[in-house]
C-alpha cells in the first residue's frame, strides 16, 4: 500500500498509532490540497489500515479550507478533558500563495475523523511574547514594514520588527507543529515572523485556541519544518532551513524547559549527505510505545514536480553526549531500540 499522508504526525491512542498527513495528488498542483488530511492507522509500525479521509477540503469556494487550498503539516492531539481529537494545519487560503501563513483548527469526536472544521487564525493575535521588547511597540513605516514571506538576505527581523507589524493581524504561522507536555500542556510550534524566528506558544486546556503565552526562540535563524520532543526532562527541536522544497541542512537543539534557553547542538546528521539531511526535511518524531526514550525521525522527501511521488525516511534516533544524532541507515527494524 502506498501512504499517502506528507508532511504529517503520528497520534498514539489506546495502542495503536494514527498517522495524519497531507494527500497530495499527481502533478504540481498535487501541492495544493484537493482532497484532504488522509488517516492510515497500525499496531506495530509495519503493517498500516487506510482509514480514509480524516479531513475533507470543501466544495464550496468561500470556504477558507476549499479545494485548492494549500493544506500542510497536519498534526493531531487527543484532549482528554474534552475526549476529543484535535488538529491543527498550516492552511493558506486558495489563490494566495503563502501570503496567508495562518493556521486551520479542526476537531473530531472519533480519532480516525471525520473532522470539523471550526476557524482559521494567525497565530496568537494581538498578544505579546513574554519576552517582548519595548522597541516591538514602536510602528516602522516603509518599505521594510511590508508584510513579506521571507526577509532578504543578511535582514534581522528585529530591523523590520516582524513581531510588531504582525501584533494585529496576528503571527504568521507557516510550517508548524504541535507538542503535548507530560502534564498535559499543549503548545503550538512554528515558523513566524517572515520565517525568521520560532514561536512557541502554549494552548488553552481545550486545545482549540492560544492561551497568549508564548516566546520568540533561534530569533533571526530563519528555521522551518519544526519537530519537537521530551526525553529524560530535556526538550528536543529540529528544523531544517528555507529552500522550499529543496532539501538543506538541519538544525538540532536542547532545552531544560519548552519555553527555552534553546541550545544549538548543530546539524544532527553525521553521514554521507548530511548537508540534505539525507535528502529530507523533519517532519515529526514519533515516540515508540513501550520503548521508553525510543524515539523515530520522520522526515519528508518532497518531490514538487509530481507530488503524489513524495516519499518519506524514517531512522531511529541517537544521543551521544547530550546532542540528537541522526545516523543513515539502509534497512532498521524496531530492535534497535532493544540495544
Ligand atoms: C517547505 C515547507 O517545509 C513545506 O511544508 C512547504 O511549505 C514548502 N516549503 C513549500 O515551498
Amino acid at each position: 500500500m502506498h501512504i499517502n499522508a506528507h508532511g504529517g504526525g503520528i497520534l498514539l491512542h489506546r495502542g495503536t498509532y494514527y498517522w495524519f498527513g497531507e494527500h497530495k495528488t499527481e502533478g504540481r498542483g498535487g501541492n495544493q490540497a484537493h482532497v484532504g488530511v488522509h488517516c492510515y492507522s497500525s499496531k506495530d509500525l509495519y503493517n498500516w489500515k487506510d482509514e480514509g479521509i480524516a479531513l475533507k477540503v470543501s466544495d464550496d469556494p468561500e470556504s477558507m479550507i476549499a479545494d485548492g487550498c494549500i493544506l500542510e503539516r497536519p498534526k493531531v492531539i487527543y484532549n482528554p478533558k474534552t475526549r476529543k481529537f484535535v488538529m491543527w494545519f498550516h492552511l493558506e487560503p486558495k489563490g494566495k500563495g503563502y501570503s496567508g501563513a495562518m493556521v486551520g483548527i479542526a476537531q473530531a469526536s472519533k480519532v480516525t475523523g471525520p473532522f470539523t472544521f471550526i476557524r482559521a487564525t494567525r497565530a496568537t493575535p494581538q498578544m505579546w511574547p513574554v519576552d517582548v521588547k519595548p522597541f516591538h511597540k514602536i510602528p516602522k513605516e516603509g518599505e521594510i514594514w511590508k508584510d513579506r514571506a521571507n526577509l532578504s538576505a543578511g535582514e534581522h527581523p528585529d530591523s523590520v520588527n516582524t513581531l510588531g507589524r504582525d501584533f494585529l493581524p496576528g503571527q504568521h504561522s507557516r510550517d508548524m507543529t504541535l507538542f503535548v507536555d507530560d502534564d498535559g500542556k499543549a503548545y503550538h510550534i512554528c515558523s513566524s515572523e517572515s520565517n525568521s524566528v520560532i514561536h512557541i506558544a502554549e494552548l488553552t486546556d481545550d486545545f482549540l485556541d492560544f492561551s497568549g503565552k508564548y516566546v520568540r526562540a533561534f530569533v533571526g535563524d530563519r528555521m522551518e519544518a519544526p519537530a519537537v520532543f521530551k526525553k529524560d526532562g530535556l526538550y528536543y527541536f529540529m528544523g531544517s532551513e528555507c529552500t522550499g522544497w529543496r532539501p538543506n541542512p538541519a538544525h538540532a537543539a536542547v532545552a531544560p524547559s519548552i519555553w527555552g534557553p534553546w541550545t544549538q547542538t548543530g546539524n544532527p546528521c553525521v553521514d554521507a549527505d548530511s548537508e540534505t539531511t539525507y535528502h529530507s526535511q523533519s517532519t515529526f518524531f514519533l515516540p515508540v510505545a513501550g520503548k521508553e526514550g525510543a524515539f523515530i525521525y520522520m522526515g519528508d522527501r518532497w518531490r514538487p514536480e509530481n507530488a503524489i511521488d513524495g516519499r518519506y525516511i524514517w531512522l531511529p534516533v541517537e544521543f551521544e553526549e547530550g546532542r540528537l544524532i541522526l545516523r543513515w541507515r539502509d534497512e532498521w527494524d524496531l530492535s534497535v531500540f532493544d540495544k
